[in-house]
């Protein structure tokens, strides 16, 4: 039994060591020395290399080191029927629930603006409107987006949410579809997209959308770069139609030292960190869906390929 791992070359080493110990009954190998690619059961990556996966004619399922999978599905040479398993946890809800509770904070409270008089030595005092007054709307409301909604509803906050099935979550309004996407926007303040990146989402917050949000609101994404067009955004705070954008993932990244996001007043640029997997116990749960998987057990991280998240 032999399991290949892919991820950034800076903790390579430590991944090996770490899997290795948690999986002692597994063979496990770093991507770049893979010895005889048959015997390979398991690859666990992040951003393979296009036509990568394929080299190995016995896979058997590719984890991904993370809950979004489009990262493997964007390999045109992607090997026909492997099962994909995604990663998901405690760990990754509570760091994005962090992220997410932060931003909105910022925002309602206009600590921007608060931040930028304290560099004027301006005494700025801004009475925001209460948490039940500011309507926050989570584009996603799965394992993430339900849990960030959860939360900020705790806060008091008028929090709706938008999926593709309905949803009933306490706090939480449930808004569906093409149908609902109006409706879910008109009402919005300050929106969160936490959807994946898929054929339909790819480009969903464009100049459209934009257009159909109340003006000034902001918008928060810590989905994927290939969610947003980052000419519609710029044009839309050119505008005044978007007051702000915090965003943490971009179409390419490391950010381009040139792209206009870096220096714009009104974009909050943070490094893909809202919420990284935690190598310890990120570690852990793939450890056990592969445990799971090997096992002939439901693994609940099984992703649903037919609907493509
Ligand atoms: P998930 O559990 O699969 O939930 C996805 C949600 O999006 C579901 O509510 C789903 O609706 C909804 N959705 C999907 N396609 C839709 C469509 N066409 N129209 C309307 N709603 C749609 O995913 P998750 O675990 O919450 O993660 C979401 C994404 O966050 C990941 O895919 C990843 O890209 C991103 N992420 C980013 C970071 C970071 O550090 N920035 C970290 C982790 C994850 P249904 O509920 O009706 O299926
Ligand atoms: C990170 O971006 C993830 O998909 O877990």
């Amino acid at each position: 039994m032999a399991l290949i791992i892919r991820v950034g070359p800076a903790r390579e080493q430590w991944w090996l060591e770490h899997m290795r110990s948690l999986l002692p009954d597994i063979d496990c190998r770093l991507w770049n020395d893979p010895g005889d690619v048959s015997e390979i059961d398991i690859a666990v990556v992040w951003k393979p290399p296009a036509g990568g996966l394929k080299r190995f004619p016995n896979l058997r399922a590719i984890v991904s080191i993370g809950a979004g999978i489009d990262h493997v599905l964007a390999d045109p040479d992607l090997p026909k029927n492997v099962p994909i398993i995604r990663t998901t946890g405690g760990d990754l809800k509570i760091r994005m629930r962090e992220y997410v509770v932060l931003h909105v904070l910022r925002l309602h409270r206009r600590l921007p603006e608060i931040e930028s008089a304290q560099r004027r030595q301006e005494w700025l005092q801004i009475v925001s409107p209460p948490a039940y007054q500011r309507r926050i709307g989570l584009m996603g409301l799965g394992d993430l987006g339900a849990d960030c909604g959860r939360a900020l509803a705790g806060l008091g906050f008028d929090v709706a949410g938008w999926s593709r099935r309905p949803k009933v979550i306490e706090g939480i309004k449930s808004f569906v579809g093409q149908d609902g996407l109006g409706a879910f926007l008109e009402r919005t303040e300050i929106l969160v997209c936490l959807l994946p990146l898929t054929p339909l989402t790819e480009g969903i917050l464009n100049a459209d959308l934009f257009a159909r949000l109340p003006r000034g609101a902001s918008i928060i994404n810590a989905a994927r770069g290939g969610h947003l067009v980052d000419n519609h955004l710029l044009s839309a705070l050119d505008a005044g139609q978007i007051a702000s954008a915090t965003l943490d993932v971009f179409q390419i990244e490391p950010l381009p030292e040139n792209h206009p996001f870096w220096a714009h007043p009104r974009v909050l640029v943070t490094p893909h960190v809202a919420s990284l997997i935690d190598p310890v116990t990120g570690g852990q749960a793939i450890a056990a869906n592969v445990r799971r998987f090997l096992a002939g057990e439901p693994v609940p991280d099984l992703v649903d390929l037919t609907q493509g998240y």
